[in-house]
């Protein structure tokens, strides 16, 4: 069986990005045959941008329950809290020590944060935390802890797995053996990157992202503020570039987006695409809006699920691998 990992960083609600790009292909992957997937609440990555507690205990509730409300069968795949299984992050430092500091110079995180200070004039680190620097260190040893074969993420976390390649390797070279697999990264090539309601990616950080779950009213006034070209009805769309378009496509089957290229070809106008595209998210969605809120009334049931699996997860994996790597270093066993 191939092993099939991924996570998502618990800060802020989830967004339709996070849904197209990630709990999406990553349920339906999981319910192919031969395959065994793990899929986590990374809050130990949340910490590095909220330092809030309330916050950061809500939303990994909140993604919980979104995944779960997607179609997650808890029971048929690994569902479990990054932070519940801490030998990741006792791996983390078996693996900072082999991890080349000038790659993770190179992070896109990281080299944005100096970006932002030098053209600010400010020192290259000024505020950026060493756990920013260490990001794609602890990513790492999430994917190499469980020895995923691949790793299905959106375009912007490919770095992140070529680094967990790089250090993965080296720790083997270092000691002599095959200790971890070498992950791959799966993208969707359909829309690995979904646009956001001004265009750019949608993500937090720009303030421009639709809520999964957002109610229908909301999700409709959302869809209605996509930004457009100042086209007249009567006029011919561009598909290409169209953030609405892509977005459509992302809801669609290829039937049905072929029909709206055609719509846009024919100068549909603005408002008449917009509804168009909010019925497709509304008619998918809104089953699981309401499996969501049930979900959402029942914490602890979904706490139960989180907990139960991680045990299962340290028992069987986590504690075995780190008493052999504990072994490979030269560390005295535990038990
Ligand atoms: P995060 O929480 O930023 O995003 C979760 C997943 O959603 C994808 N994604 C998108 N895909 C398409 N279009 C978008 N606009 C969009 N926005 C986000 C991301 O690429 C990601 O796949 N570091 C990771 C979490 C993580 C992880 C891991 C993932 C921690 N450890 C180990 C895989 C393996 C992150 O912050 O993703």
């Amino acid at each position: 069986t191939t092993r099939v990992l991924t996570g998502i960083t618990p800060s802020g609600t989830p967004h339709l990005g996070n849904y197209v790009g990630a709990i999406r292909p990553a349920i339906a992957a999981s319910r192919a045959q031969e395959i065994e997937s793990f899929f986590f609440l990374a809050d130990l990555h949340s910490l590095i941008k909220s330092q809030e507690p309330e916050r950061t205990q809500r939303s990994t509730l909140e993604i919980a329950a979104s995944w779960l409300a997607c179609g997650l069968d808890p029971d048929k795949v690994w569902f479990y809290r990054q932070s519940d299984i801490p030998e990741t992050t006792e791996l983390m430092w078996f693996l900072t020590v082999v991890a080349g500091k000038g790659i993770l110079n190179r992070a896109h995180a990281y080299k944005a944060a100096v970006d932002k200070n030098r053209e600010e004039q400010l020192d290259d680190d000024a505020g950026v935390t060493a756990g920013l620097f260490m990001y794609p260190v602890l990513m790492a040893a999430d994917i190499l802890i469980f020895n995923a074969d691949k790793v299905p993420v959106g375009r912007d976390q490919i770095q992140h797995i070529e680094m967990a390649r790089d250090f993965a390797q080296r720790f083997n070279h270092i000691y002599g053996k095959e200790y971890f697999t070498l992950p791959e990264v799966v993208i969707d090539e359909q829309v690995a990157t979904l646009a956001g309601l001004d265009g750019r990616k949608m993500s937090k950080s720009y303030h421009n992202t639709i809520p999964l779950f957002a109610p229908r009213e909301e999700l409709k006034k959302l869809v209605f503020s996509i930004v457009t070209d100042s086209r007249a009805p009567g006029e011919p769309k561009d598909t290409e570039g169209s953030a609405l378009f892509q977005m459509y496509q992302a809801f669609a089957t290829a039937e049905q987006t072929a029909a709206f290229a055609a719509a846009f070809a024919a100068g549909i106008g603005w408002g008449e695409a917009k509804q168009q595209l909010f019925e497709r998210i509304d008619g998918e969605l809104a089953p699981l809006r309401e499996r969501y809120n049930a979900l959402m009334a029942e914490p602890e049931k979904i706490e139960a699920i989180l907990r139960r699996r991680g045990q299962q997860l340290r028992e069987q994996f986590a504690i075995p691998l780190l008493k052999e790597l504990r072994h490979a270093v030269g560390l005295r066993d535990l038990s």
